[in-house]
């Protein structure tokens, strides 16, 4: 099998036996990297740009470690350190990175539709979106998506709650689009100033602005940062108040008398959207998330080469 696109742009698009694709493979590389030799030769000749205008720890170390465990050669760009700030343009940088001989890009930045952008313009290379704004995180949906199925078996008819500041978040798009598709029910939490007034019928989403019911409701909990660079003005009293109405600590996980799983994409703020002493529970598994992250995306840079049935 292979999959139906060139590009991973986002989840919104893909169809749900690619998703399966991936997360089938994704299982198949997990069992390599438990292997005293973690590394295959499957990407041998194939160079990747990781084309980063944003900061990132887990998906750009995750994405550099997969193309490194599939024997990619991997270039890193970030525009700290690049010509951007000589006022070059996000497609003559990519244009001339792409005259080295490069096969595939991934790509970080900050806004929503770039890597589209891209590829449009350059279609006859795959471009992986890590993130593009307050749009979509397609691997991070994915990684959340095979962390649950690792934790407590198959997506459908499983009740996942998204808890937080939904508005700002890309993860929060793409595990939408992703856990529907897959069959799961879709909760949203959190203050109404963070929850978009369409999300109910434009995503078919439930809204419980009561966490604690919402955490009753739910198999899985999934919170997500206050992406306080991303809002314009002040959308709620301060960060204090968030923790005390939408925190999750471990009174408020005792008090709905079932163990649920934690799952947060990172970074966490610690006292802000989730208390120290539940990040690092047993009922946690963002570590988890973080090590099957590279699985995931040596699946998705291993089916977007071409070099699959090679
Ligand atoms: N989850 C996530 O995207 O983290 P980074 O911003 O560190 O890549």
């Amino acid at each position: 099998m292979q999959l139906s696109t060139k590009h991973l742009l986002g989840i919104k698009d893909l169809p749900a036996s690619d998703i399966s694709l991936i997360l089938s493979t994704a299982q198949q590389f997990k069992e390599v990297l438990q292997r005293p030799i973690k590394k295959v030769p499957s990407l041998r000749d194939v160079t990747v740009v990781n084309l980063f205008y944003e900061n990132s720890t887990r998906t750009r170390i995750s994405f550099e470690l997969a193309e490194k465990r599939l024997s990619a050669d991997t270039i890193n760009f970030t525009t700290s350190s690049s010509s951007v700030s000589k006022g070059e343009t996000l497609l003559d940088t990519v244009h001339n990175i792409l005259s080295m001989k490069v096969d595939m890009v991934v790509m970080r930045h900050s806004a929503s539709g770039a890597p589209h952008f891209l590829a449009k313009h350059l279609p006859h290379t795959a471009i992986i979106n890590a993130g593009d704004g307050i749009n979509e995180h397609p691997t991070q949906a994915l990684l959340d998506a095979f962390s649950i199925e690792e934790k407590i078996g198959t997506l459908e008819g499983k009740k996942i709650v998204l808890v937080g500041d939904i508005m700002h978040s890309r993860v929060a798009l793409s595990n939408i689009y992703l856990l529907k598709k897959m069959g799961a029910e879709v909760m949203l939490s959190g203050p109404p100033t963070l929850i978009p007034n369409y999300a109910k019928e434009a995503l078919g989403v439930q809204v419980e602005y009561n966490l604690a019911k919402a955490l009753k409701w739910c198999d899985v909990a999934n919170v997500l940062r206050i992406q306080l660079e991303r809002q314009q003005q002040v959308l709620f009293s301060s960060l204090r108040e968030y923790n005390l109405a939408y925190g999750i600590s471990s009174k408020l996980l005792a008090s709905i008398n079932k163990e649920i799983v934690i799952m947060h994409p990172g970074p966490i703020n610690r006292g802000v959207e989730i208390d120290s002493e539940v990040a690092d529970s047993h009922q946690s598994i963002i570590l988890q998330q973080v090590e099957n992250g590279v699985a995931v995306r040596m699946a998705v840079l291993y089916l977007l080469s071409g070099k699959k049935g090679e």
